[in-house]
C-alpha cells in the first residue's frame, strides 16, 4: 500500500489541466467490444480503473496498442464471453462489459462486481434491463449467465435513473432488431459521451442527456476514432483544492456546463469563478462559508463530489448539512477527517459539519476513491504533515493527482 505525504499550508496558484473522464472512458472502452473491427480512443486517463478495463478486454481476446494519448483496440478476435471473477472484483464498472458482450455475441457470464465500498451497490436494475431485452438469465454459484437467440428491441422503464444500468441498456441494444426506448434514463454527461462515441462508430442513438433515450438497432458498426470528454469530477476536485487552500487557480480543458452545481456551491461558499471557453478561473475568499448540499442524479449535485465538499466545509465558517441521496454508505472518510480535527456528526444519510478554524496534519487512511481525495485536500489545508495511506483507492480514478497539485504549489511526495 502506498502513501501520500503532504506538507500542508501552501496556497495553490497557477494553471492546471483536467484529464479525460474516468466514468466516460470505462463504458466507452467496454463499447469497443461491440465493433468487430478497430477503434481508436484518445484522452483515456492513465489510471488503475482504465488499466483493469484494458486487462479485461485483453483477456477477452482484444488486441490493444497504447501510445501516448492513443489507445487502439482491435476487437475482431474476441473468443471469450466470461469475465473472470478476480478482474470483476477489482472494479464495479466491469459490469458494463456484460451489456457490450451481450450486444455483440448474445451471451456473457460474470460474477457480482466489486469496486469501492460505498453502499450495497446491487445490480438488479442491470439484470432487469437484460430481461426486458429478452435475455435469459441464469444465476449459478456466484456467476450470472446471460444468453439469448435474438435481442428484442423493447421499452425499458428504469425504477431509478442508474448510470450503469442506462449504459448497459444502450450497449445491449445497439444491434437489437427494432427500436429500444429507455424511460427514466440517467442524464449524466458520460451517457451523452457514450452515445456520441457509439454514433461515431455507426450506432443510431438519440436522446442521451434527457430522461428518454432511443436506440435504433443497426446491423454493423464501423472503425473510427473518438476523444473522451474531460473528467468533471476531477475538475471539481481541483477547484476545491484551490478553494480549501485559499488559492487562485485556473482550470484548463473543462466543460463548465458539466459542473454547474459545483460552481454554484463554490460561489455559495464565497469563491468567485469566471468561465472563459473551456477554462475556469477560481479566486478563493479569505474564509469559506458553510453551505448545505443534497446529492442527486444529474443535473443535481453529484454524489462523487460529496466527500470533496465535506472536506472544504470542515474549515468553513458556520455549520453545513449534507444529505447523501445516492449511496447509503458514503461517509466512511468522515472519521479520518475527524483525526485531523474536523467536527462531523453523521446520522444515516445526513452529515452535519461544524466548521473549525484549522485542521491539523495526521496519519489517515483513504477509505474509497473520492473519500481518499477528500483527505488529500484536507492535508493541503492542514497545519503540519499529513500522511494519507492506502492511496491505491485514489489512484483508481485520479491521473497524477500529486504531480498536478504540486505543479500549482502543493507539496506532496509519494511513498511506495
Ligand atoms: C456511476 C459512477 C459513480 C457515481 C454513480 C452515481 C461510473 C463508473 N461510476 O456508478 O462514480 O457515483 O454513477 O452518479 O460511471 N442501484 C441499484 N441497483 C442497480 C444499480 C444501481 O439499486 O442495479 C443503486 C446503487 O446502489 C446506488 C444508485 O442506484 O444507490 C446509483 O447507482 P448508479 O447510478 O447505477 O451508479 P453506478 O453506475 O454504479
Amino acid at each position: 500500500m502506498s502513501t501520500y505525504v503532504i506538507s500542508g499550508g501552501k496556497k495553490l496558484e497557477g494553471v492546471v489541466s483536467v484529464s479525460g473522464s474516468k466514468n466516460a472512458s470505462l463504458p466507452i472502452l467496454a463499447a469497443c467490444v461491440l465493433n468487430n473491427g478497430i477503434t481508436k480512443l484518445y484522452n483515456v486517463p492513465n489510471i488503475h480503473d482504465t488499466k483493469v478495463m484494458l486487462d479485461i478486454l485483453k483477456y477477452l481476446g482484444c488486441r490493444i496498442k497504447k501510445n501516448r494519448d492513443k489507445i487502439v483496440i482491435d476487437a475482431r478476435k474476441i473468443e471469450k464471453y466470461e469475465i473472470p471473477e478476480e478482474l470483476m472484483r477489482k472494479m464495479r464498472s466491469s459490469v458494463i462489459l456484460a451489456g457490450a458482450l451481450i450486444g455483440r455475441f448474445k451471451k456473457a457470464t460474470f460474477s457480482c462486481p466489486g469496486g469501492c465500498d460505498i453502499g450495497a451497490r446491487p445490480i438488479d436494475l442491470h439484470l432487469k434491463v437484460f430481461e426486458n431485452l429478452g435475455i435469459n438469465i441464469v444465476k449459478d454459484t456466484g456467476y450470472i449467465q446471460c444468453k439469448c437467440d435474438t435481442i428484442e428491441a423493447s421499452k425499458i422503464t428504469l425504477d431509478f435513473p442508474s448510470v450503469g444500468a442506462t449504459e448497459n441498456a444502450i450497449l445491449a441494444s445497439v444491434f437489437a432488431v427494432g427500436t429500444t426506448t429507455i424511460i427514466n434514463a440517467a442524464m449524466e454527461p458520460e451517457i451523452v459521451d457514450l452515445q456520441n462515441f457509439l454514433n461515431k462508430i455507426g450506432a443510431k442513438i438519440n436522446g442521451a442527456g434527457t430522461n428518454e433515450i432511443t436506440i435504433k438497432g443497426v446491423t454493423n458498426l464501423k472503425d473510427s476514432g473518438y476523444k473522451v470528454m474531460p473528467d468533471r469530477i476531477e475538475a471539481g476536485t481541483l477547484l476545491c483544492a484551490g478553494a480549501i487552500t485559499g488559492g487562485n487557480i485556473t482550470l484548463k480543458n473543462v466543460i463548465p456546463e458539466h459542473i454547474t452545481p459545483v460552481i454554484q456551491k463554490l460561489e455559495e461558499c464565497g469563491c468567485s469563478l469566471k468561465i472563459k471557453g473551456d477554462q475556469i478561473m477560481l479566486r478563493s475568499p479569505k474564509k469559506l462559508k458553510a453551505i448545505d448540499i443534497k446529492t442527486m442524479p444529474y443535473p443535481g449535485f453529484p454524489t462523487d463530489m460529496q466527500a470533496i465538499f465535506a472536506s472544504i466545509l470542515t474549515i468553513a465558517k458556520g455549520t453545513s448539512v449534507i444529505i447523501e441521496n445516492i449511496f447509503e454508505n458514503r461517509y466512511k472518510y468522515a472519521s479520518e477527517l475527524g483525526r485531523m480535527g474536523a467536527k462531523f456528526t453523521i446520522e444515516g444519510r445526513t452529515a452535519i459539519i461544524k466548521g473549525v478554524r484549522k485542521l491539523n496534519g495526521a496519519n489517515v487512511q483513504a477509505t474509497d476513491l473520492r473519500g481518499g481525495a477528500a483527505l488529500v485536500l484536507a492535508g493541503l489545508a492542514s497545519k503540519g504533515k499529513t500522511r494519507v495511506e492506502n492511496i491505491e483507492y485514489i489512484l483508481r480514478g485520479y491521473e497524477n493527482l500529486d504531480t498536478k497539485l504540486n505543479s500549482i504549489g502543493a507539496k506532496i511526495t509519494k511513498e511506495v
